[in-house]
């Protein structure tokens, strides 16, 4: 196993383990891994920028702005390069900011633009290491994707003796191994196809029948898929939405037959298919050319059904593929989303109803139910819709491993 290659955020806050972080970079340096140094201000006191930058071959990063020459250092860059992010010593000011969003360094302001894995190896004194806040700061820290590397027992620098030990530089550094190893990309050498967003209709050149779909579930899906491993399509109807997808992984459609016919072409070599679009169960008979006049008269438009996306791949799929399917259910939820589950011959249906406040079209967050052939079901509570895609997307995983 190796680093070679990995861009590498570590992140230095004050406490008197900082004398291992120059340890700690000439290990990842050694290991091949580019290792970028931020600190916080007040680390400087415990171990010295020149050393660091000196071990890691680059300038050390503490303040937002270098000199006087409006040198800017930019926090979201620094939170896009990187592959993975290291907080250690993380002390437990930084923890608490951490967890409450807080961000009055450059530390902490790149923690939050990271889109990367988050690590953290704390480093206290015992009784700050077990205060209900430390516990609760950590605990909302993990249950939010950030991999704690715990602590070790052992004699502190107060004197106690307990917990509150940083793990050591080797014991971080298999831990970030551990992470890039292909074990962790669980969906390495799979590729999936996603439907996102709504379909227009178009009833004349300026007309459509539509949704309000914002497409922000089956994107956010994407990209759980992609941080997993897996090589992503999206066939996307009309969004408009700020992504973190490769411009190449969208395919964009914008009638129901579109998506049909790109999404079954796609599944033809995926292994995975994640139906979350909104597609419209139908379609006018013709489309005008003009644009269609008002007049006294009764307007009669005739509809006629669209291919049904999802249930074509259900009743295609290979045993090694897996069919996911949504469900908008507004009543008789769980009844009827049984049913479009064996109807559809998905293997797994998540079903979100409009009765939930929170969940559904175009918001930011979504409470889900997955079911599953033979009755099984798993609940969830209201969520982020990035919190969703990874319950989603880890239900997945499993489906996949039983395929192996
Ligand atoms: N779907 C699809 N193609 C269609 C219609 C739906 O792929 N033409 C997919 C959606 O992406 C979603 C699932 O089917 O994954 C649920 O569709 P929905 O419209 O809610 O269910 P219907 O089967 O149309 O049943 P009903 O409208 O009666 O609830």
């Amino acid at each position: 196993m190796s680093l070679k290659g990995r861009k590498i955020l570590l992140g230095i806050s004050s406490s008197i383990a900082a004398y291992k972080s120059a340890l700690l970079i000439r290990l990842l340096i050694k290991q091949g891994a580019e290792v970028q140094v931020l600190m916080t201000p007040a680390s400087h006191s415990f171990i010295g920028p020149l050393t660091l930058a000196t071990l890691s071959k680059r300038p050390v990063l503490t303040d937002f702005v270098e000199g006087n020459q409006g040198q800017w250092n930019n926090h979201v860059e620094l939170g896009l390069w990187a592959d993975a992010m290291i907080i250690a010593p993380a002390s437990a000011n930084t923890i608490a900011c951490m967890s409450n969003g807080i961000c009055n360094n450059l530390l902490l302001a790149t923690y939050l633009s990271a889109r990367c894995k988050v690590f953290i190896a704390p480093a206290m004194d015992l009784d700050m290491y077990t205060h209900f806040s430390t516990v609760k700061n950590l605990n909302t820290l993990q249950e939010n994707g950030v991999h704690l590397i715990d602590v070790n027992d052992g004699e502190l620098a107060s004197g106690l003796i307990g917990k509150g030990r940083m793990a050591e530089p080797d014991q971080l550094v298999s831990e970030l191994e551990s992470y890039f190893a292909s074990d962790l990309k669980p969906l390495k050498g799979k590729k999936a196809v996603v439907t996102a967003g709504p379909t227009y209709e178009y009833l004349d050149p300026v007309r459509f029948i539509g949704n309000a779909s914002s497409g922000k579930m089956g994107y956010a899906i994407a990209e759980q898929l992609i941080a997993l491993g897996a090589e992503v399509t999206v066939v996307s109807g009309p969004v408009s939405l700020n992504h973190q997808l490769p411009n190449n992984s969208i395919k964009k459609i914008t009638s129901a037959k579109e998506l049909f016919d790109v999404t079954t072409k796609e599944f033809e070599n995926a292994d995975i298919a994640v139906c979350a679009a909104a597609v419209a169960d139908y379609t006018p008979t013709h489309t005008n050319t003009q644009k269609i006049k008002k007049s006294d008269e009764l307007l009669n438009i005739e509809l006629v059904k669209t291919p049904d996306t999802l249930k074509t791949l259900g009743e295609n799929k290979t045993i090694k593929q897996i069919v996911v399917g949504f469900a908008l259910e507004t009543d008789n939820e769980l009844e009827n989303a049984r049913q479009k589950l064996e109807r559809k011959h998905c293997d797994m249906l998540v079903m979100n109803t409009l009765n939930d406040e929170g969940a559904g079209f175009n918001s930011e967050t979504n409470k889900i139910t997955l079911i599953f052939p033979g009755n099984k079901i798993q609940t969830f509570p209201l969520k982020h819709k990035k919190l969703v895609a990874a319950d989603i997307c880890h239900a997945i995983v499993e489906l996949i491993n039983t395929k192996k």
